[in-house]
Protein backbone atom coordinates (compact mmCIF):
# COMPACT_ATOMS: atom_id res chain seq x y z
CA UNK A 1 0.00 0.00 0.00
CA UNK A 2 1.25 3.58 -0.73
CA UNK A 3 2.35 6.00 2.33
CA UNK A 4 -1.06 7.46 3.64
CA UNK A 5 -1.55 11.14 2.53
CA UNK A 6 -2.71 14.41 3.91
CA UNK A 7 -6.19 14.87 2.02
CA UNK A 8 -7.09 18.38 1.59
CA UNK A 9 -9.70 19.75 3.96
CA UNK A 10 -13.38 21.39 3.25
CA UNK A 11 -14.17 24.97 4.02
CA UNK A 12 -17.18 26.42 5.68
CA UNK A 13 -19.60 26.96 3.95
CA UNK A 14 -18.44 24.70 0.74
CA UNK A 15 -21.97 23.40 0.47
CA UNK A 16 -20.50 19.61 0.45
CA UNK A 17 -19.94 19.58 4.13
CA UNK A 18 -23.99 19.95 4.22
CA UNK A 19 -24.11 16.15 2.09
CA UNK A 20 -25.54 13.46 4.43
CA UNK A 21 -23.01 10.52 4.30
CA UNK A 22 -24.21 6.99 3.44
CA UNK A 23 -23.39 3.83 5.81
CA UNK A 24 -20.63 1.92 5.11
CA UNK A 25 -21.04 -1.39 3.38
CA UNK A 26 -19.76 -3.88 5.98
CA UNK A 27 -20.91 -7.04 4.64
CA UNK A 28 -17.91 -8.21 3.35
CA UNK A 29 -15.71 -6.90 6.06
CA UNK A 30 -14.07 -3.09 5.74
CA UNK A 31 -13.65 -2.01 2.15
CA UNK A 32 -10.43 -1.15 0.88
CA UNK A 33 -11.07 2.10 -0.07
CA UNK A 34 -12.06 2.23 3.35
CA UNK A 35 -9.10 1.08 4.79
CA UNK A 36 -7.24 3.43 2.67
CA UNK A 37 -9.36 6.77 3.49
CA UNK A 38 -8.37 5.65 7.89
CA UNK A 39 -5.13 5.93 7.13
CA UNK A 40 -4.94 9.08 5.25
CA UNK A 41 -7.88 10.50 7.60
CA UNK A 42 -5.54 10.07 10.29
CA UNK A 43 -2.71 11.48 8.99
CA UNK A 44 -4.52 14.35 7.66
CA UNK A 45 -6.10 14.82 11.35
CA UNK A 46 -2.55 14.40 13.30
CA UNK A 47 -0.95 16.99 10.11
CA UNK A 48 -3.46 19.61 11.20
CA UNK A 49 -3.59 19.13 14.81
CA UNK A 50 -7.44 18.28 15.27
CA UNK A 51 -8.91 15.74 17.83
CA UNK A 52 -11.43 15.11 15.15
CA UNK A 53 -12.64 14.08 11.60
CA UNK A 54 -15.55 13.22 10.12
CA UNK A 55 -14.89 11.32 5.90
CA UNK A 56 -17.64 14.72 4.63
CA UNK A 57 -15.14 16.67 5.80
CA UNK A 58 -12.06 15.22 3.10
CA UNK A 59 -15.18 15.64 0.77
CA UNK A 60 -16.10 11.60 0.63
CA UNK A 61 -19.54 10.82 2.09
CA UNK A 62 -19.72 7.89 3.89
CA UNK A 63 -19.96 7.39 7.82
CA UNK A 64 -16.72 7.69 8.90
CA UNK A 65 -15.20 9.44 11.89
CA UNK A 66 -11.28 9.51 13.12
CA UNK A 67 -10.66 10.64 17.17
CA UNK A 68 -7.81 11.71 19.39
CA UNK A 69 -8.42 13.20 22.54
CA UNK A 70 -5.44 12.12 23.90
CA UNK A 71 -2.46 14.00 25.21
CA UNK A 72 0.13 12.47 23.58
CA UNK A 73 -1.89 11.98 20.34
CA UNK A 74 -1.27 8.00 20.34
CA UNK A 75 -4.86 7.08 21.27
CA UNK A 76 -6.66 7.25 17.55
CA UNK A 77 -10.01 5.69 17.82
CA UNK A 78 -12.17 4.90 14.25
CA UNK A 79 -15.47 4.80 14.12
CA UNK A 80 -17.71 3.03 11.23
CA UNK A 81 -21.19 3.67 11.02
CA UNK A 82 -21.72 5.27 14.31
CA UNK A 83 -25.19 5.76 16.11
CA UNK A 84 -25.56 7.08 19.69
CA UNK A 85 -27.68 4.35 21.42
CA UNK A 86 -28.06 6.61 24.52
CA UNK A 87 -27.70 10.67 25.26
CA UNK A 88 -27.72 12.17 29.05
CA UNK A 89 -30.38 14.41 29.48
CA UNK A 90 -27.69 16.72 31.69
CA UNK A 91 -26.21 19.17 28.91
CA UNK A 92 -23.27 21.92 29.31
CA UNK A 93 -21.84 24.10 26.84
CA UNK A 94 -18.84 24.56 25.95
CA UNK A 95 -16.50 26.07 23.42
CA UNK A 96 -16.02 23.86 19.79
CA UNK A 97 -13.50 24.28 17.27
CA UNK A 98 -13.44 22.54 13.69
CA UNK A 99 -11.14 21.77 10.69
CA UNK A 100 -13.08 22.88 8.53
CA UNK A 101 -13.71 26.41 10.51
CA UNK A 102 -10.34 27.50 11.03
CA UNK A 103 -9.60 29.90 13.97
CA UNK A 104 -13.10 30.40 14.64
CA UNK A 105 -14.41 29.03 18.34
CA UNK A 106 -18.00 29.62 20.26
CA UNK A 107 -20.28 27.65 22.75
CA UNK A 108 -22.64 24.70 21.63
CA UNK A 109 -24.73 23.30 23.71
CA UNK A 110 -24.28 19.27 24.09
CA UNK A 111 -24.81 16.22 26.17
CA UNK A 112 -22.50 15.78 28.70
CA UNK A 113 -22.37 11.60 28.46
CA UNK A 114 -23.23 9.64 25.53
CA UNK A 115 -23.28 5.96 24.56
CA UNK A 116 -21.92 5.40 20.77
CA UNK A 117 -22.38 2.23 18.92
CA UNK A 118 -20.19 1.96 15.63
CA UNK A 119 -17.92 -0.56 14.21
CA UNK A 120 -13.51 -0.01 14.22
CA UNK A 121 -11.28 -0.64 12.02
CA UNK A 122 -11.25 -4.35 11.92
CA UNK A 123 -15.48 -3.94 11.29
CA UNK A 124 -15.56 -5.25 15.18
CA UNK A 125 -18.79 -3.33 16.26
CA UNK A 126 -18.55 -2.17 19.94
CA UNK A 127 -20.30 0.24 22.41
CA UNK A 128 -17.94 3.37 23.15
CA UNK A 129 -19.31 5.39 26.52
CA UNK A 130 -18.14 8.57 26.07
CA UNK A 131 -17.88 11.91 28.79
CA UNK A 132 -16.07 14.74 28.86
CA UNK A 133 -14.17 15.92 25.66
CA UNK A 134 -14.79 13.06 23.97
CA UNK A 135 -18.55 12.89 24.24
CA UNK A 136 -18.69 16.70 22.70
CA UNK A 137 -15.88 15.59 20.20
CA UNK A 138 -18.28 12.58 19.03
CA UNK A 139 -21.43 14.56 18.99
CA UNK A 140 -19.87 17.18 17.00
CA UNK A 141 -18.40 14.74 14.44
CA UNK A 142 -21.51 12.81 14.00
CA UNK A 143 -23.01 16.01 13.04
CA UNK A 144 -20.43 16.30 10.31
CA UNK A 145 -22.07 12.91 8.80
CA UNK A 146 -25.40 14.56 8.97
CA UNK A 147 -24.10 17.61 7.10
CA UNK A 148 -24.19 19.48 9.77
CA UNK A 149 -21.35 22.22 11.45
CA UNK A 150 -21.02 23.41 14.44
CA UNK A 151 -21.53 26.72 13.92
CA UNK A 152 -24.98 25.78 12.61
CA UNK A 153 -25.98 26.18 16.38
CA UNK A 154 -24.95 29.77 16.09
CA UNK A 155 -27.03 32.83 16.10
CA UNK A 156 -27.54 34.27 12.35
CA UNK A 157 -25.59 37.29 12.89
CA UNK A 158 -22.99 35.16 14.50
CA UNK A 159 -22.85 33.09 11.20
CA UNK A 160 -23.35 35.34 9.39
CA UNK A 161 -19.84 36.97 10.45
CA UNK A 162 -18.15 33.74 10.11
CA UNK A 163 -18.70 33.39 6.64
CA UNK A 164 -17.44 37.04 5.54
CA UNK A 165 -14.00 36.01 7.92
CA UNK A 166 -13.82 32.41 5.89
CA UNK A 167 -14.01 34.46 2.49
CA UNK A 168 -11.70 37.00 3.99
CA UNK A 169 -9.45 33.91 4.67
CA UNK A 170 -10.03 32.28 1.24
CA UNK A 171 -8.94 35.48 -0.92
CA UNK A 172 -5.87 35.79 1.87
CA UNK A 173 -4.87 32.24 0.95
CA UNK A 174 -5.29 32.38 -2.59
CA UNK A 175 -3.70 36.16 -3.30
CA UNK A 176 -0.91 34.29 -1.16
CA UNK A 177 -0.81 31.15 -3.12
CA UNK A 178 -0.58 33.43 -6.49
NI1 LIG B 1 -15.63 19.76 12.80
Amino acid sequence: MSSPQILPILHYPDPRLHKVAKPVDLAAGVPKHIQALIANMLTTMYDAQGIGLAATQVDVHERLIVIDVSEERNAPIVLINPNVTWASAEKQKGDEGCLSVPGIYDGVERSTSVKVSAADEHGQVREISADGLLAVCMQHEMDHLMGKVFVEYLSPLKRTRIKSKMAKLEREESSSRK
